[in-house]
This record gives C-alpha cells, structure tokens and sequence, in this order.
C-alpha cells in the first residue's frame, strides 16, 4: 500500500525555523509507521534522520509523535495512525516533545536520564550484603512489577503538559522509577526518596491530566505512581511544603463547605508574605476571569459531606480532623 507521510524536518545548525516535508512510500499492509520512515529514509532521502534498534517495542529508541500524539513509532501500525485522518491527509510524524532536538525525529535525551539519575535509581539495601543474593517472596514484588515493564522510552516525559511549563519537574519516567524503589522491600532509603521527590520539581507539580497513563507503551500509570508517592510522602511527614498543604487545603474547603474554596486553598498552601505576593497577579487574573469567588454560595448538603469526609477519615484509620463548618 502506498503511505503519505509528512514529517518534521529541522537541523538546528542550519535551518531557523522548522519544515514539512513529505514522503510517499509502498509499504506491506502491516507496516508501522517507523517502517514507513525507514523506507523513505533508505529508497528517497537519506539525510532524514531518525534514533530506532529493536523495532519491536522493546529498546524504547523510536519515541516520537504521530498525528500529534507521542508513541513508539514501531508500535504504530500505519493502519492505525490512518484511522482518524481524512482521506488524502498525510500522517504527521513529529520529534517527541518537552526534549531538544538534535536532528528531524532525534531528541537528545541528556536531560531525561538526567533526571532519572537524579532519583538514585539502583537499591539502596540496610545492613551487611546477604551471604549470597537477596531472597525476596513473589508476592512483595507484584506491585512493582508493573513499574519495573519500564523501557525508559520518554512517551510519557513527550507528552507530559506540566513538563511543557515547568522543564524543571522531574516527569513521569523518572518519578514512577523512584516509586519502584520505594516499593521494592530490599530498598531501606524511602525516607530519602520521600524527601527528594517531595522538593520542588518532584511529586507535587504533576497535574493529573493523565497524558502519561494514555501513552505508555508498557501501561506503567506513571502518574498513578505520583499519586502514590505523594500519600506516602505525606504518612512519612514531609507536609512542609506547598503541594501537601496545596492538597490538604483542597479536601479541608470541600469537607468544611462543600464547596472547593479557591480563595482559601491559595491562602492555606502559600507561606508568608513573599509567597503570597509572587503569586498574587495570578490569584488576580483567577479573580478576574471568576475562577476564585470571593465568597461561595451556601450549600444545603455541606453537613453530609462533612460527614462523608468523616466517615471516609474513620474507615482509612487516619486520624481524625475537625472540620468546622464554613462560609
Ligand atoms: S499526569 Fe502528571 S506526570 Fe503525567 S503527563 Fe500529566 S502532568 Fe505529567
Ligand atoms: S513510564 Fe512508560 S512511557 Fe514513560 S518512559 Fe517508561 S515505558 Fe516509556
Ligand atoms: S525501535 Fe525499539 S522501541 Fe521502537
């Protein structure tokens, strides 16, 4: 079958801006879109470059974004990537975002192992070494097996929104993996993971858009393991910060009035008044646009979710907090 591809072309060295260009290749009916790349790079254009090894979703080299969505280019049939497009509209083939490009679909990937480094991502046992290997039942690695499917691909870290406005967060890829750490029962140093992610830059400044859910190739839920770290961050005390207090604030206003107390959450998760003054030109344009009301209407129905908090609180053992009724 013939397939129309147009791809994002750029050399940062000598190209300002970067280009389209298109390709039309024969391909078999089962062909991914990396085998169409290929073919356009070895019958039409051998400058298009491209980073790929195993092409069979294993080595985690040919991230990219096809028709706007970040994937592994051989684990996208082109059947697929066709299914959405209007007949005749090509399939757009882009480099993987939130990373450098180094040529055409080529992302440098310093920056990302860098932050998979900064995690420490090796096991940090307590005591002497066993006398021979670390025995470890099945069962205490199931939940991490899932973790553990990671190919260090960077899907999630390509279409990540927070990393879009924040280069400094950590990302999915290198938080789940500081998860699989803490969860692991040969690792004795989650105190100090706990501490590390809980930082700025760590666990707090992801978004829950759940981009990074959707697009793992090995279905690793990274953000579901930042949820997760954020719990056990918050049992193990590291509440001193703005993303705890953001969190804790945000199920306080609901259960206190039943309503999410924007004007409140601000008030309760900024310390001090540098703080408070940094962020008051975004607590005004909220204010403007009515996204923080100065004052809610009353809720009938705050009583029972008073009590649904409470009963919540009681059946997870946590200890109770009082919640006074608000405005
Ligand atoms: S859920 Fe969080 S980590 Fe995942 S893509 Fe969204 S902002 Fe990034
Ligand atoms: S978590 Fe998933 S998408 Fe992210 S690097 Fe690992 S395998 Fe790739
Ligand atoms: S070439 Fe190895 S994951 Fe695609």
């Amino acid at each position: 079958m013939e397939v129309h591809l147009r791809v994002q072309r750029f050399h940062p060295q000598v190209d300002a801006e970067p280009h389209w260009q298109e390709y039309r290749v024969e391909v078999p009916e089962h062909a991914t879109v990396l085998d169409a790349l290929l073919a356009a790079r070895d019958e039409q254009d051998e400058t298009l470059t491209l980073r790929c090894s195993c092409r069979s979703h294993i080595c985690g080299s040919c991230v990219m974004k096809v028709n706007g969505t970040s994937c592994l280019g051989c684990k996208t049939k082109v059947s697929h990537a066709r299914k959405r497009l209007a007949a005749g509209e090509p399939i757009r083939v882009a480099p993987a975002g939130n990373l450098p490009v180094v040529k055409d679909l080529a992302v440098d990937l310093e920056v990302f192992f860098g932050k998979v480094k900064a995690i420490e991502p090796y096991l940090q046992p307590d005591g002497p070494p066993p006398e021979r290997e670390y025995l470890v039942p099945n069962e205490a690695m199931l939940t991490v097996r899932e973790a553990m499917a990671c190919i260090l691909c960077g899907c999630c870290v390509s279409e990540c929104n927070s990393l879009e406005v924040e280069p400094r967060f950590l990302g999915p890829a290198a938080l789940a993996k500081a998860w699989r750490f803490t969860e692991d029962p040969r690792d004795a140093a989650d105190r100090h993971r706990l501490e590390f992610v809980s930082a700025p830059g760590g666990i707090w400044d992801c978004t829950h858009c759940f981009a990074c859910v959707e697009v793992c190739p090995k279905d690793v839920k990274p953000m579901e393991r930042i949820l997760e770290l954020r719990r056990r961050a918050m049992e193990a005390g590291f509440t001193d910060n703005n993303g705890a207090r953001h969190s804790q604030a945000f199920a306080d206003t609901i259960a206190e009035s039943g309503w999410l107390d924007e004007t409140r959450v601000l008030s309760r998760s900024l310390r001090g008044l540098p703080e408070l003054l940094e962020w008051a030109p975004v607590g005004m344009r909220a204010l403007l646009r009515g996204k923080m009301p100065l004052r809610h209407r009353r809720l009938s129905g705050a009583k029972q979710i008073r009590a649904i908090f409470a009963a919540a609180q009681r059946r997870s053992g946590e200890p109770p907090r009082e919640h006074a009724p608000g405005r």
